[in-house]
């Protein structure tokens, strides 16, 4: 599995990535005063840097109640938001990502308290520059971006806490959740899926191997988005609708696993082009609120502008493929929490 130029190294996919800036084309319509999100409860991961804490403020500035489920920064990332914006409601939640037992204590904290999720913005993500083993023994970027997303879906459907009548039987009538992922339009340059080497950890060394890697990564996330969103309607329309965004250039702190000479030349390109997370979080929340997407799933924003993903991702015979075998390889690490949340 390969990247095929653009996304070879972190240079080539950071020049990319403002080169896009640029570019003009057909956009979504501003957010209006009136995009709100009163009495919505939203579910955002990796929701105390960057672009999740972009996100977790577009949010409360829309009235919604924000549940931040990080790994780190608790309850600090609350508080800020708290500070900031005294009518805030937020609440934090821990979940390791790169854990299964955490994902399921996670979604078994939610069910034990009630916690049901209008609008789930699965965030997360890492770059690492050198492969990491989870507790599990996959690769970590693997983990966090991509089979975690599987799993934690599963969960919040299976037990309802995403109100659903595919899986729980418990929709709440005239309103449809929306799940949004946000991925990378760096899955465009990725090779197709290789099944033969799915989940199996590479011992990769260096960032062009690690960004190659993130867009593959991002391929096998897309895939799953449109799968997900065709296992989720029924005569075409969502009983939960499925939505996948890339940000585009944002000044996170995604290269924070750099190594240190690049890593101080990426963080100044960083701070003088790439956008700042609360502009960033903006098309996001478009995503969210927009009643124009009511109805609407399976869709795709690169920023604010819709487009089509790589055409492999629509491939049904790779979804369902991929399917099964993330549900095998989930329910293969899956040693805890009841059978109703596995895979
Ligand atoms: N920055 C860009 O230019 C860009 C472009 C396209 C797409 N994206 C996507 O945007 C998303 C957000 O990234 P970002 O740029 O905002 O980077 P970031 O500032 O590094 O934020 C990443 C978030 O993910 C969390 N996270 C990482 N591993 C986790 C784990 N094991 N368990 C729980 N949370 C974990 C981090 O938590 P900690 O702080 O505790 O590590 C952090 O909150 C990612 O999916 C990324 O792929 C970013």
């Amino acid at each position: 599995m390969s990247t095929q130029g653009r996304f070879s190294n972190p240079f080539s996919a950071v020049f990319t990535g403002v080169f896009e800036l640029f570019r003009k084309k057909e956009t979504i319509r501003p957010l209006l005063p009136t995009d709100r999100l009163d009495g919505k409860n939203v579910l955002v991961t990796g929701a105390n840097s960057g672009l999740g804490f972009g996100i977790a403020e577009w949010l409360v500035r829309r009235g919604a109640h924000v549940v931040l489920a990080c790994r780190s920064d608790i309850p600090g990332a609350a508080e800020r938001l708290q500070d900031k914006y005294p009518d805030a409601s937020v609440e934090m939640r821990f979940v390791d990502l790169k854990d299964v037992d955490s994902i399921h204590a996670f979604a078994q904290g939610l069910l034990d308290d009630n916690v049901t999720v209008d609008i789930l913005i699965d965030n997360a993500g890492v770059t690492p520059a050198r492969a990491r083993k989870t507790p599990a023994g996959l690769d970590e970027m693997f983990m966090v971006n991509y089979l975690s997303k599987f799993i934690l879906a599963q969960q919040l459907l299976n037990a309802g806490i995403i109100p659903n009548n595919i899986r729980a039987g418990n929709a709440r009538p005239g309103q449809i959740p929306r799940m949004i992922y946000i991925s990378s339009d760096s899955h465009q340059d990725a090779s197709a899926i290789d099944f033969n080497s799915f989940g199996v950890f590479e011992n990769y060394r260096g960032p062009n191997r690690g960004v190659s890697l993130y867009s593959y990564n991002k391929l096998i996330l897309n895939t799953f988005i449109v799968e997900l969103a065709h296992r989720l309607q029924r005569n075409g329309i969502p009983d939960v609708a499925v939505h996948a965004i890339c940000p585009g250039p944002v000044n996170s702190n995604i290269i924070r696993d750099a190594p240190p000479v690049a890593k101080a030349i990426l963080k100044l390109v960083f701070a003088l082009f790439f956008k700042k997370p609360i502009v960033a979080a903006e098309p996001v929340i478009y995503m969210a609120a927009a009643p124009e997407l009511e109805g609407a799933t399976g869709s795709y924003l690169h920023m604010n502008r819709p487009k089509r993903m790589d055409e492999k991702v629509y491939d049904p015979e790779v979804g369902r493929l991929l399917w099964e075998r993330t549900a095998a390889l989930a329910g293969s690490i899956a040693i805890a929490g009841p059978d109703s949340m596995k895979g």
